[in-house]
Protein backbone atom coordinates (compact mmCIF):
# COMPACT_ATOMS: atom_id res chain seq x y z
CA UNK A 1 0.00 0.00 0.00
CA UNK A 2 1.45 3.38 -0.60
CA UNK A 3 0.52 5.46 2.05
CA UNK A 4 3.10 8.23 0.98
CA UNK A 5 1.17 9.04 -2.05
CA UNK A 6 -2.51 8.40 -0.04
CA UNK A 7 -1.40 11.16 2.59
CA UNK A 8 -0.17 13.65 0.32
CA UNK A 9 -3.26 13.49 -1.85
CA UNK A 10 -5.15 13.76 1.61
CA UNK A 11 -2.78 17.38 2.36
CA UNK A 12 -3.63 18.54 -1.05
CA UNK A 13 -7.46 17.84 -0.25
CA UNK A 14 -8.18 19.17 3.30
CA UNK A 15 -7.31 22.07 3.97
CA UNK A 16 -8.64 23.31 7.51
CA UNK A 17 -10.81 26.25 7.78
CA UNK A 18 -12.55 27.72 10.88
CA UNK A 19 -16.38 27.47 9.37
CA UNK A 20 -15.38 23.72 9.61
CA UNK A 21 -16.30 23.32 13.26
CA UNK A 22 -16.25 24.87 17.55
CA UNK A 23 -12.94 24.74 19.27
CA UNK A 24 -14.45 23.24 22.88
CA UNK A 25 -15.33 25.53 24.78
CA UNK A 26 -16.57 24.54 27.83
CA UNK A 27 -13.12 23.76 29.52
CA UNK A 28 -11.58 27.35 29.49
CA UNK A 29 -7.87 26.03 28.60
CA UNK A 30 -9.20 23.91 25.68
CA UNK A 31 -10.79 27.42 23.97
CA UNK A 32 -7.43 28.73 23.52
CA UNK A 33 -6.17 26.23 20.43
CA UNK A 34 -5.61 27.06 17.48
CA UNK A 35 -8.47 25.66 15.26
CA UNK A 36 -6.23 25.91 12.05
CA UNK A 37 -3.69 23.13 13.77
CA UNK A 38 -4.21 19.88 11.52
CA UNK A 39 -1.68 17.32 11.76
CA UNK A 40 -2.00 13.45 11.00
CA UNK A 41 0.41 10.24 11.51
CA UNK A 42 0.13 6.68 10.37
CA UNK A 43 2.32 4.10 11.89
CA UNK A 44 2.35 0.62 9.47
CA UNK A 45 2.39 -2.86 10.65
CA UNK A 46 5.93 -3.24 8.93
CA UNK A 47 7.30 -0.14 10.71
CA UNK A 48 7.32 2.01 8.54
CA UNK A 49 5.42 5.65 9.21
CA UNK A 50 3.84 8.64 7.50
CA UNK A 51 3.30 11.75 8.81
CA UNK A 52 2.23 15.62 7.50
CA UNK A 53 1.39 18.92 9.37
CA UNK A 54 1.50 19.61 12.92
CA UNK A 55 1.86 15.70 13.42
CA UNK A 56 4.77 16.44 16.28
CA UNK A 57 3.09 18.94 18.14
CA UNK A 58 0.95 17.79 21.74
CA UNK A 59 -2.37 18.47 22.40
CA UNK A 60 -5.02 17.45 24.87
CA UNK A 61 -5.74 13.96 24.50
CA UNK A 62 -8.89 14.17 26.22
CA UNK A 63 -11.16 11.30 25.92
CA UNK A 64 -8.60 9.23 24.05
CA UNK A 65 -6.92 8.50 27.15
CA UNK A 66 -10.21 6.70 27.84
CA UNK A 67 -9.01 3.82 26.02
CA UNK A 68 -5.66 3.45 28.15
CA UNK A 69 -7.61 3.46 31.32
CA UNK A 70 -10.05 0.82 30.52
CA UNK A 71 -7.10 -1.42 29.30
CA UNK A 72 -5.68 -0.85 32.81
CA UNK A 73 -9.12 -1.62 34.74
CA UNK A 74 -9.72 -4.70 32.54
CA UNK A 75 -6.18 -5.86 32.89
CA UNK A 76 -6.06 -5.32 36.74
CA UNK A 77 -10.15 -6.27 37.47
CA UNK A 78 -10.89 -8.89 35.11
CA UNK A 79 -14.84 -9.38 34.92
CA UNK A 80 -15.55 -7.85 37.35
CA UNK A 81 -15.15 -4.31 35.85
CA UNK A 82 -18.19 -5.27 33.79
CA UNK A 83 -20.81 -5.86 36.97
CA UNK A 84 -20.32 -1.59 36.99
CA UNK A 85 -19.96 -0.29 33.68
CA UNK A 86 -21.67 -2.03 30.48
CA UNK A 87 -20.56 -2.27 26.99
CA UNK A 88 -23.43 -1.03 25.01
CA UNK A 89 -23.73 2.43 22.73
CA UNK A 90 -25.77 5.37 24.19
CA UNK A 91 -26.93 6.77 21.44
CA UNK A 92 -26.55 9.99 23.67
CA UNK A 93 -24.09 12.58 24.20
CA UNK A 94 -20.50 11.99 25.79
CA UNK A 95 -22.07 14.09 29.07
CA UNK A 96 -25.39 12.91 29.31
CA UNK A 97 -26.97 12.17 32.37
CA UNK A 98 -29.93 10.54 31.39
CA UNK A 99 -29.59 7.08 31.27
CA UNK A 100 -28.10 6.82 34.25
CA UNK A 101 -31.21 7.19 36.33
CA UNK A 102 -33.02 4.12 34.49
CA UNK A 103 -29.70 2.05 34.14
CA UNK A 104 -29.72 2.80 37.88
CA UNK A 105 -26.26 4.41 37.64
CA UNK A 106 -24.63 1.45 35.86
CA UNK A 107 -23.23 3.80 32.92
CA UNK A 108 -23.88 2.55 29.18
CA UNK A 109 -20.03 1.77 28.39
CA UNK A 110 -16.61 3.08 29.66
CA UNK A 111 -16.10 5.66 27.22
CA UNK A 112 -19.21 8.17 27.80
CA UNK A 113 -17.97 10.08 31.05
CA UNK A 114 -19.84 8.71 33.41
CA UNK A 115 -18.25 5.03 32.69
CA UNK A 116 -14.80 6.51 32.49
CA UNK A 117 -15.71 7.65 35.86
CA UNK A 118 -16.25 4.43 37.15
CA UNK A 119 -13.20 2.95 35.48
CA UNK A 120 -11.65 5.82 37.82
CA UNK A 121 -12.67 4.80 40.53
CA UNK A 122 -11.66 1.30 40.00
CA UNK A 123 -8.13 2.35 39.43
CA UNK A 124 -7.76 4.27 42.63
CA UNK A 125 -9.45 1.32 44.79
CA UNK A 126 -7.45 -1.08 43.37
CA UNK A 127 -3.54 1.34 42.77
CA UNK A 128 -2.06 3.47 45.00
CA UNK A 129 -0.82 5.93 42.73
CA UNK A 130 -2.97 5.86 39.78
CA UNK A 131 -1.47 8.99 38.03
CA UNK A 132 1.68 7.63 38.01
CA UNK A 133 0.70 4.18 36.61
CA UNK A 134 -1.08 5.70 33.85
CA UNK A 135 2.04 7.49 32.77
CA UNK A 136 3.99 4.88 32.64
CA UNK A 137 1.99 2.41 30.89
CA UNK A 138 1.35 5.14 28.49
CA UNK A 139 5.25 6.25 28.12
CA UNK A 140 5.83 2.49 27.83
CA UNK A 141 3.12 1.95 25.35
CA UNK A 142 4.72 4.33 22.50
CA UNK A 143 8.47 4.12 23.76
CA UNK A 144 8.19 7.82 25.00
CA UNK A 145 9.70 9.24 28.16
CA UNK A 146 8.28 12.51 26.68
CA UNK A 147 5.23 12.48 27.62
CA UNK A 148 3.14 14.32 30.68
CA UNK A 149 -0.05 16.08 32.54
CA UNK A 150 -0.79 19.15 31.59
CA UNK A 151 -1.71 21.21 34.84
CA UNK A 152 -3.54 24.06 33.49
CA UNK A 153 -5.88 21.88 31.43
CA UNK A 154 -6.18 19.58 34.46
CA UNK A 155 -7.08 22.72 36.79
CA UNK A 156 -9.49 24.15 34.31
CA UNK A 157 -11.57 20.94 34.13
CA UNK A 158 -11.88 20.73 37.70
CA UNK A 159 -12.71 24.10 37.60
CA UNK A 160 -15.42 24.18 35.28
CA UNK A 161 -16.66 20.61 35.21
CA UNK A 162 -19.94 20.74 36.41
CA UNK A 163 -21.81 18.03 34.47
CA UNK A 164 -18.66 15.41 35.87
CA UNK A 165 -19.43 16.35 39.36
CA UNK A 166 -23.11 15.59 38.43
CA UNK A 167 -22.01 12.08 37.29
CA UNK A 168 -19.79 11.52 39.88
CA UNK A 169 -22.11 12.22 42.90
CA UNK A 170 -25.55 10.82 41.20
CA UNK A 171 -23.64 7.33 40.65
CA UNK A 172 -22.40 7.66 44.46
CA UNK A 173 -25.99 8.43 45.21
CA UNK A 174 -26.93 4.89 43.64
CA UNK A 175 -23.86 2.80 44.87
CA UNK A 176 -21.83 2.33 41.98
CA UNK A 177 -18.85 4.90 43.29
CA UNK A 178 -16.52 3.94 45.91
CA UNK A 179 -13.69 6.51 46.42
CA UNK A 180 -14.19 10.30 47.55
CA UNK A 181 -15.69 11.80 44.66
CA UNK A 182 -13.20 14.36 44.97
CA UNK A 183 -10.60 12.13 44.18
CA UNK A 184 -11.72 10.58 41.26
CA UNK A 185 -12.68 13.62 39.94
CA UNK A 186 -9.13 14.46 40.58
CA UNK A 187 -7.75 11.43 38.38
CA UNK A 188 -9.95 11.78 35.94
CA UNK A 189 -9.04 15.14 34.86
CA UNK A 190 -5.99 14.44 34.81
CA UNK A 191 -5.99 11.57 32.99
CA UNK A 192 -8.14 13.81 30.47
CA UNK A 193 -5.66 16.85 30.37
CA UNK A 194 -2.68 14.11 29.25
CA UNK A 195 -0.64 15.93 26.29
CA UNK A 196 0.79 13.56 22.97
CA UNK A 197 1.65 14.20 19.72
CA UNK A 198 0.02 12.48 16.77
CA UNK A 199 3.14 10.33 16.41
CA UNK A 200 3.03 9.40 20.15
CA UNK A 201 -0.84 8.51 19.73
CA UNK A 202 -0.74 6.25 16.99
CA UNK A 203 2.63 4.36 18.23
CA UNK A 204 1.07 3.65 21.73
CA UNK A 205 -2.43 2.24 19.52
CA UNK A 206 -0.61 -0.03 17.72
CA UNK A 207 -1.21 -2.12 21.06
CA UNK A 208 -4.74 -2.49 19.28
CA UNK A 209 -3.66 -3.12 15.44
CA UNK A 210 -1.14 -5.09 16.57
CA UNK A 211 -2.40 -8.34 18.84
CA UNK A 212 -1.88 -6.40 22.23
CA UNK A 213 1.50 -6.19 21.36
CA UNK A 214 3.94 -3.37 21.70
CA UNK A 215 4.61 -1.11 18.20
CA UNK A 216 8.99 -1.72 18.47
CA UNK A 217 9.70 -4.67 21.10
CA UNK A 218 6.94 -6.44 19.95
CA UNK A 219 6.07 -7.80 23.48
CA UNK A 220 2.84 -9.03 24.70
CA UNK A 221 1.59 -6.74 26.68
CA UNK A 222 -2.14 -7.57 26.74
CA UNK A 223 -3.79 -10.85 25.47
CA UNK A 224 -5.40 -10.83 21.67
CA UNK A 225 -8.82 -11.03 23.49
CA UNK A 226 -8.69 -8.17 25.35
CA UNK A 227 -7.72 -6.29 21.97
CA UNK A 228 -10.55 -7.46 20.08
CA UNK A 229 -13.11 -6.45 22.97
CA UNK A 230 -11.23 -3.28 23.27
CA UNK A 231 -11.49 -2.54 19.96
CA UNK A 232 -15.26 -3.81 19.77
CA UNK A 233 -15.98 -1.21 22.36
CA UNK A 234 -14.47 1.64 20.29
CA UNK A 235 -15.96 0.41 17.40
CA UNK A 236 -19.47 0.45 18.75
CA UNK A 237 -19.23 3.52 21.64
CA UNK A 238 -15.93 5.24 20.62
CA UNK A 239 -18.11 8.05 19.38
CA UNK A 240 -21.00 8.52 21.34
CA UNK A 241 -23.95 9.46 19.82
CA UNK A 242 -21.90 9.62 16.55
CA UNK A 243 -20.22 5.88 16.71
CA UNK A 244 -22.91 4.62 13.72
CA UNK A 245 -21.96 7.74 11.48
CA UNK A 246 -18.17 7.16 12.35
CA UNK A 247 -18.42 3.04 11.79
CA UNK A 248 -20.64 4.00 8.41
CA UNK A 249 -17.87 6.45 7.26
CA UNK A 250 -14.71 5.44 8.42
CA UNK A 251 -15.26 1.63 9.15
CA UNK A 252 -12.59 1.20 11.68
CA UNK A 253 -12.14 1.24 15.58
CA UNK A 254 -11.59 4.89 17.11
CA UNK A 255 -11.57 6.98 19.45
CA UNK A 256 -11.98 10.98 19.61
CA UNK A 257 -11.12 13.32 22.61
CA UNK A 258 -12.66 16.83 22.66
CA UNK A 259 -9.12 18.23 22.00
CA UNK A 260 -9.61 17.76 18.63
CA UNK A 261 -7.38 13.97 18.01
CA UNK A 262 -9.21 10.98 16.51
CA UNK A 263 -7.21 7.77 16.32
CA UNK A 264 -8.36 4.37 14.78
CA UNK A 265 -6.78 1.32 13.90
CA UNK A 266 -6.75 -1.30 10.92
CA UNK A 267 -5.67 -4.71 12.92
CA UNK A 268 -2.88 -6.16 11.07
CA UNK A 269 -2.60 -2.95 9.09
CA UNK A 270 -1.91 0.48 10.78
CA UNK A 271 -2.81 2.92 13.91
CA UNK A 272 -3.65 6.25 12.45
CA UNK A 273 -3.98 9.65 14.35
CA UNK A 274 -5.50 12.88 13.40
CA UNK A 275 -5.83 15.97 14.86
CA UNK A 276 -7.49 19.20 14.07
CA UNK A 277 -9.37 21.15 17.19
CA UNK A 278 -12.74 22.21 15.34
CA UNK A 279 -15.63 20.06 16.52
CA UNK A 280 -18.82 19.10 15.10
CA UNK A 281 -22.23 19.19 17.57
CA UNK A 282 -21.55 15.93 18.73
CA UNK A 283 -17.86 16.95 19.94
CA UNK A 284 -15.82 15.14 17.84
CA UNK A 285 -13.36 16.62 15.25
CA UNK A 286 -14.86 17.30 11.83
CA UNK A 287 -11.76 17.11 9.94
CA UNK A 288 -10.55 14.82 11.33
CA UNK A 289 -13.52 12.30 10.45
CA UNK A 290 -13.74 13.80 7.18
CA UNK A 291 -10.24 13.28 6.67
CA UNK A 292 -10.01 9.56 7.98
CA UNK A 293 -13.07 8.42 5.70
CA UNK A 294 -10.74 9.62 2.65
CA UNK A 295 -7.72 7.56 3.98
CA UNK A 296 -10.32 4.41 4.27
CA UNK A 297 -11.62 5.07 0.64
CA UNK A 298 -8.43 5.36 -0.76
CA UNK A 299 -7.42 2.25 0.46
CA UNK A 300 -10.10 0.75 -0.25
CA UNK A 301 -9.78 -1.43 3.18
CA UNK A 302 -11.73 -1.47 6.00
CA UNK A 303 -12.89 -4.20 8.81
CA UNK A 304 -15.74 -4.97 6.74
O1 LIG B 1 -14.91 14.98 30.74
C1 LIG B 1 -14.93 15.69 29.75
O2 LIG B 1 -15.94 16.28 29.39
C2 LIG B 1 -13.63 15.84 28.96
N1 LIG B 1 -12.51 15.81 29.84
C3 LIG B 1 -13.49 14.74 27.94
C4 LIG B 1 -14.64 14.66 26.96
C5 LIG B 1 -14.25 14.20 25.61
O3 LIG B 1 -13.11 14.26 25.21
C6 LIG B 1 -15.36 13.76 24.72
N2 LIG B 1 -14.86 13.32 23.42
N3 LIG B 1 -15.03 13.63 22.32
Amino acid sequence: MDYQAILDRLQKDFIPDTAMGNVAGYIPELSKANPLKFGIYLYAHDGSFYEFGDSQEKFSIQSISKVFTLTIAKELLGKELWKRVNVEPSGSSFNSLTELEREKGIPRNPFINAGSIVVADALLTVLDNPKKDLLKFVRKLCGSEDIHFDESVARSEKKHGYRNKALVNYMKSLGNITNDTEDILDFYFYQCSLAMTCDQLSKAFMLYANEGKHFRTQEQVIDPQSVKRINAIMQTCGFYDEAGEFSYRVGLPGKSGVGGGIVAVHPQHYSVTVWSPMLNDKGNSALGMKVLEELTTLTGLSIF
